[in-house]
């Protein structure tokens, strides 16, 4: 059964074509960052704007990239929440018209959990329960995950995400919106041992990610000896240093959760997932501490429909359908 998904909760308009929940015939991805790199930020009410824009244009990108008609389809799937309400509610009108247009069922995603079904569009499924980190712009979450839709909540951030830190850390040394590939590209001519910078822990919460002291941190230093960013060499060495930091800050918490739960499957995904410092040290973790890693190809961490039309096929398999007056979330 072909399923089209759709994904618009943030910045990124996305549409999907993806063959029983496995196959990707097309992904397109519309993003926005010129629109709001101007203003250092998403911001929701132009990011809805542009969604409206670009929707059909994307939808029809995919139909036409799987040379496939609406006629083909099966079904629709799309991102309910979490995410900004003006932008979700772009997508939900638009693939409960299609829904209902083409007598269709209709499946409410949740992104979190479409970041992490993004490995099973991926040679090497793995087998569950395993222990999975959704790293992002707006979540840095850990989670037990028992099978798609089942999952305990093990840690979480309790101010920036991961992602929001490199985004804001990114602003402050002047690189730009957002940040957080720019920041790797510049790190990697750095030596990430030139400025001891924090790695915020609560002890009485092993499992809980603090970065807004890591920001902070940068912020301070940059104030003190604004030089740093005249500097080919220093500017580097400060990207390279808050990766760094960040990198442990992500793994130390990974490889806590796996002994924790005696668990020995790990899948690392959201857009942070993209970085390639991270990629590389979990992989060395997984070495050293004998677990199997799993990490979505690039595409599939950053925000795209195949992900949403994945999770969408179980949900419909399973009779899991939204009807038609079913609401976006913002949270949860
Ligand atoms: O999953 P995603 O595309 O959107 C959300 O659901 O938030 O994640 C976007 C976040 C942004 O904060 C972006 O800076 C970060 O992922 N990101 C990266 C890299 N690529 C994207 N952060 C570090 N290194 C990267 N290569
Ligand atoms: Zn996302």
């Amino acid at each position: 059964m072909l399923v089209l998904g759709v994904e618009t909760s943030c910045d990124e308009t996305a549409a999907a074509v993806v063959a029983d929940g496995r196959r990707v015939l097309a992904s397109v991805v519309a993003t926005q960052f010129e629109l709001h790199a101007r203003y250092g930020g998403v911001v929701p009410e132009l990011a809805a704007r542009r969604h409206l824009e670009n929707l059909l244009p994307v939808i029809q990108g995919a139909l036409d990239q799987a040379g496939v008609t609406l006629r083909d389809l099966g079904g629709v799937a799309v991102t309910q929440g979490p995410g900004l309400i003006g932008a979700l509610v772009i997508g939900m009108a638009a693939a409960k018209s299609l829904a209902w247009a083409l007598k269709l069922p209709l499946a409410g995603v949740h992104h979190l959990e479409a970041h992490i079904a993004a490995i099973l569009l991926t040679e090497e499924v793995p087998e569950f329960p395993l222990v999975a980190l959704v790293v992002s712009g707006g979540h840095t979450n850990l989670y037990q995950v028992r099978n798609l839709t089942e999952m305990t909540l093990l840690g979480r951030t309790r101010d920036d995400a991961a992602g929001e830190a490199f985004d804001k850390v990114a602003k402050l040394m002047g690189l730009g919106y957002p940040g957080g590939v720019v920041l790797e590209g510049l790190a990697r001519a750095g030596d990430p041992t030139a400025f001891p910078l924090p790695r915020p822990r609560i002890p009485e919460e092993p499992l809980t990610f603090s970065f807004s002291g890591l920001k902070t941190a940068v912020a301070t230093l940059l104030k003190k000896d604004p030089a740093i960013l005249r500097e080919t060499h220093s500017r580097a060495d400060l990207a390279a240093s808050f990766q760094e930091a960040v990198v442990e800050c992500l793994t130390s918490r990974c490889g806590e959760a796996l002994r924790q739960t005696g668990c020995r499957r790990l899948l690392v995904c959201g857009g942070v997932a993209a970085n390639g410092r991270l990629r590389q040290a979990l992989a060395e973790l997984s070495q050293t501490e004998g677990f199997q890693l799993f990490l979505p190809p690039l595409a599939l961490c950053t925000d795209n429909a195949a992900m949403v039309a994945a999770l969408g096929w179980h949900h419909l398999k399973a009779g899991r359908t939204l009807s038609l007056d079913a609401d976006v979330f913002a949270r949860g």
